[in-house]
């Protein structure tokens, strides 16, 4: 299958397992939580399904996992978006939570996004042991250690008096952004109990490239294309790869990020290959 295809479905098995679990639930954070859930790349949900596939494992069994990884991460972009973090109006070209709703009901949606995606890896399709490792390797990944870490580093950030090093803006984005989408391309193997050396490799190569490409698309995108706000970082005074190695290394950055990320699938043959074309799209997409 192509990359766009199995984005395409990632999207579509992600969305289908959020509304289940939210079907006739009466709440008035109900309809945020899929606001916010929808209209998204699924990149996460892909890695998910697609590093399942390559240990035999199908869309039936990985759904929760792919979901509940999208759950976490539009729960990270619903409070980024909120006027004491980023402040912005736009998201996947509609209205954020707090603009199209209030503040109070943006915190609580992102709150019980949270922990739905914790409920959901609880009822995974796979052993105990697995069930396990996913949601402490999860809660790790989203937490102090990982995307929260990375964004109070990344405010930090906004007002230090030295601007940041290369290796502290690493440090920065393997939090913020890494954590996630490593845990992601790991999801199929810890499911499996397999290695997940190579895997790693490649989300964690893979992570900071997304993270590159972002910042690069801040500068050069349009909003109307990107989805959101753009020219925000360097207004407020943002730490990016951009900032400290100007556009063009920081594209360089990236692409031999990509590189290392598809040799570390070297062992999986042609099975990787719509791993290896995801991680090109990463640093070519245009939103
Ligand atoms: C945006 O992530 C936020 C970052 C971590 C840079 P995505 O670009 O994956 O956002 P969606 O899910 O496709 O909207
Ligand atoms: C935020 O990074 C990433 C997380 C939500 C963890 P950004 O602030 O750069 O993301 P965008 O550009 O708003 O999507
Ligand atoms: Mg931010
Ligand atoms: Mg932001
Ligand atoms: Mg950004």
């Amino acid at each position: 299958m192509s990359f766009q295809a199995a984005l395409g479905d990632a999207a579509k098995v992600s969305e289908a397992c959020i509304a289940d679990v939210l079907k006739g639930c009466a709440s008035a954070i109900a309809e945020p939580m899929i606001y916010a859930t929808r209209g998204g790349k699924a990149l996460r949900a892909f890695l998910v399904l697609e590093s399942a596939r390559l240990h035999g494992i199908g869309p039936n069994e990985a759904r929760n996992a792919a979901a509940a990884i999208e759950c976490l991460h539009a729960y990270s972009l619903v409070h980024d978006d909120l006027p004491c973090m980023d402040d912005d109006d736009l998201r996947r070209g509609n209205p954020t939570v707090h603009v199209k709703w209030d503040e109070a009901t943006a915190v609580l949606t992102g709150d019980a996004l949270q922990t739905l995606a914790f409920e959901l890896i609880a009822q995974t399709e796979c052993s105990l042991q697995a069930r396990l490792d996913l949601s402490l390797s999860l809660a790790r990944a989203s937490g102090i250690k990982g995307m929260v870490g990375g964004q109070a580093a990344d405010i930090a950030a906004e007002t230090a008096q030295i601007p940041l090093t290369l290796d502290q803006i690493i440090a920065l984005q393997k939090g913020k952004t890494g954590a996630l989408i490593e845990w992601s391309a790991m999801a199929g193997a810890v499911m499996s109990e397999a290695p997940t050396d190579a895997l790693q490799t490649y989300g964690d190569r893979l992570g900071l490239a997304f993270q590159i490409a972002d910042d690069v698309l801040d500068v050069t995108g349009d909003a109307a294309t990107v989805g959101k706000a753009v020219g925000k970082d360097q207004s407020a005074g943002k730490a990016t790869f951009v900032s400290l190695l100007g556009l063009e290394g920081a594209k360089a950055r990236a692409s031999n990020l990509v590189d290392e990320a598809c040799d570390a699938l070297a062992g999986f043959g042609d099975d990787a290959d719509t791993l290896k074309q995801a991680a090109r799209f990463v640093i070519t997409r245009g939103h």
